[in-house]
């Protein structure tokens, strides 16, 4: 694997060569050493660190402070990928002056490479001011869970042709006002292929077909950590929350019979 470090730059690259880019959710220092040791291309300190550590119903509760927290122990276990933050709700919609401070406090604060906006042609403005400020911005369109009231839900968003067309006009927004990639969240494979080809810069998709130029997941989700509810389009590569159940059982059981510590656990 790869000991070199991933740029802004490798993102353009890599759809320009049609090589896959990688990218996961990271909320702390172990899980993000995990991934860099693999040589995952980009770790996202998501704003999901509300609905996945912090136990909130959505992520519109997580605050600016709590995602810089998780930032700098990101960053702590993070040396070759790209790091990215995610500005949580309403830490830009209120106005570009706001937006360009917060996204500040990720690079100056957390050591972020990058930060990540929701939203499409309504955040351009947002997006070029953080830009001009000399910070590198991901964009994010299709569903958007910060607006999930707005939107009805966690659904499948661009299923007719309006809403389509008005992603693909979202999509070239982006691109146009300096976005280095864009995720594509729950779109039907065919519209994210077809602005996948649209655009020169990458598109990262979660829920939006093989065609994209790369793809994100929640870590947990793709480790199995949790089995409540798993979207669709979250494959689980293990299921590690019934085997922590197990080992907690086992301790349990164990102290409880006085099995635990045994002679090879004790001094
Ligand atoms: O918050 C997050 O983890 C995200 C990704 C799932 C794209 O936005």
């Amino acid at each position: 694997m790869s000991d070199k470090k991933f740029t802004v730059l490798d993102f353009k690259r890599k759809k320009e060569n049609g090589e896959k880019i990688t990218m996961l959710t990271a909320y702390d220092c172990p899980t993000a050493e995990l991934l860099d040791d693999v040589g995952i291309d980009a770790v996202l300190v998501g704003d999901s660190v509300g609905m996945v550590l912090l136990g909130y119903d959505s992520t519109v509760n997580v605050t600016m402070d709590e995602m810089i927290h998780h930032a700098k122990a990101v960053r702590r276990g993070v040396k070759n990928a790209f790091l990215i933050a995610d500005m949580p709700f309403m830490s830009y919609q209120a106005g570009d002056d706001d937006a360009t401070r917060n996204a500040g406090r990720f690079l100056k604060e957390a050591g972020c490479e990058a930060v990540k906006i929701e939203g499409g042609q309504e955040v351009a403005a947002r997006i070029k001011a953080i830009n001009n400020a000399g910070i590198s911005v991901l964009g994010h369109i299709g569903l958007t869970p910060q607006s999930a009231h707005k939107l009805g839900g966690y659904k499948l968003q661009g299923t007719d042709p309006e809403s389509a067309e008005r992603l693909i006009q979202d999509a070239v927004c982006l691109e146009e006002n300096g976005c280095f990639g864009v995720v594509l969240e729950c779109v039907p494979g065919v519209l994210a292929k077809e602005i996948t080809e649209k655009l020169s810069i990458p598109t990262i998709g979660i829920g939006a077909g093989v065609n994209c130029d790369g793809q994100v997941l929640v870590t947990h989700d793709l480790v199995g950590f949790f089995d409540k509810f798993v979207p669709k389009f979250v494959k689980q590569y293990a299921r590690i929350g019934p085997t922590i159940k197990k080992a907690i059982e086992s301790f349990k059981n164990e102290t409880e019979a006085g099995k635990f510590p045994d002679d090879e656990h004790s001094y």
